[in-house]
């Protein structure tokens, strides 16, 4: 069914596509049509950082931006949501158009730069849900505030999204966001997971509760890079790392048209990056440090390959746009029975 669907989504440009499918769903949920939706899905949890995730198949950040379709998207089958980006204030992105498909590779160029309606408003509709799988919030800074002061940025959406989120994600990996990357390395990397880390603390004391941080990574990385990067979310007590991002090597679709279009890539042609970044974290962070795996999941057989690479659960963007809802359930059954073998 969603084949037929998707072919008159993709008559539409992508944004627009993209904001009918959620207004859709949103509707949906709205008037609870949206639980008829619900797979029937074996059961798969998985206990990470802390937490214990109905299935290992996750949304990627950056689809539901604001949390307002979290019910809708929960009723699809996803073990857990990652919402936002999501910065301190209210902030429209950059210009359109900023959203391209690239149908013959399967993949996805975006350069939305955290558009997003502000963190109070997030968090609202977070306290307000009722799906009940894992819910991730994803934290950046504003457009308008100097790298030099991003760590204040983070520091607000964490006090505001610590109670409501289940675990808390650091995107300091998006490509869309000048100078973003760059806190990715050196002093600049530890003086803001040791922040966070400080002011995680003291949430938890304060409340009770302890909260998981990741850090999502891009996977425009050296290896040198990937072990610093491995070595101060360790070091500095974080509970997981997400990775990847999408990737700023646009190679394998520039003769492709909108192939080079300023943004991130994402899709089959990220996919064995992002394996190769994983595979690196797992040998250099060993077996039980937390690894979320994103990046060109677009079958099943790709979900078990991200969790052969090191990955704990994973989670899809690209391949949920290509594929549909069925794809969540393929990677769930697969992983299952991948994980069965195992044993
Ligand atoms: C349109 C679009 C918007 C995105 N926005 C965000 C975002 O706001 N924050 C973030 O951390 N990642 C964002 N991402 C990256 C995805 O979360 C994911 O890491 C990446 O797309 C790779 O996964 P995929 O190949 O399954 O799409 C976005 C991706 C796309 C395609």
């Amino acid at each position: 069914m969603y084949h037929l669907l998707r072919q008159l989504l993709f008559t539409l440009p992508p944004e627009l596509a993209h904001d009918a499918g959620l207004t859709a769903i949103k509707t949906g949920q709205t008037l609870g049509l949206t639980r008829f939706f619900m797979p029937q899905l074996p059961e798969c949890p998985v206990k990470l950082m802390g937490l214990t995730f109905p299935n290992p198949v996750g949304l990627a950040a950056g689809m539901d931006k604001n949390a307002d379709c979290l019910d809708g998207l929960g009723n699809l089958g996803f073990g857990f949501i990652e919402v936002g980006t999501v910065t301190p204030k209210p902030q429209p992105g950059n210009e359109r158009p900023r959203l391209f498909r690239i149908p013959e590779k399967q993949a996805i160029i975006n350069r939305m730069g955290f558009n997003n309606k502000g963190v109070d408003h997030l968090v609202e509709q977070v306290v307000r849900r009722n799906y009940s799988g894992i819910v991730g919030v994803n934290i950046g800074k504003n457009l308008t505030t100097a790298v030099e002061q991003a760590n204040e940025d983070y520091l607000t959406c964490l006090r505001k999204v610590y109670l409501a989120a289940d675990y808390i994600a650091v995107n300091i990996s998006s490509p869309n966001t000048p100078g973003l990357r760059t806190l990715q390395f050196g002093g600049s990397l530890k003086q803001l997971l040791s922040c966070l880390k400080t002011e995680q603390q003291s949430l938890a004391k304060r409340y009770g509760c302890y909260r998981p941080l990741a850090l999502k990574i891009a996977p425009d990385l050296t290896d040198d890079e990937i072990m610093l990067v491995a070595d101060a979310v360790c070091g500095q007590g974080f509970d997981g790392i997400i990775a990847t991002n999408t990737t700023i090597d646009k190679q394998q679709v520039s003769d492709y048209k909108h192939g080079q279009e300023t943004g991130g890539l994402s899709g089959t042609p990220l996919k064995e990056l992002s394996n190769k970044v994983i595979s690196a974290l797992r040998s250099e962070l060993g077996p039980d440090f937390p690894i979320i795996g994103v990046g060109g999941i677009m079958c099943a057989e790709d979900a078990v390959q991200k969790i052969k690479s090191g990955a704990n659960i994973v989670q899809i963007y690209s391949g949920f746009i290509y594929q549909g809802p069925a794809l969540i359930r393929d990677c769930v059954l697969e992983i299952k029975k991948s994980l069965a073998q195992e044993t």
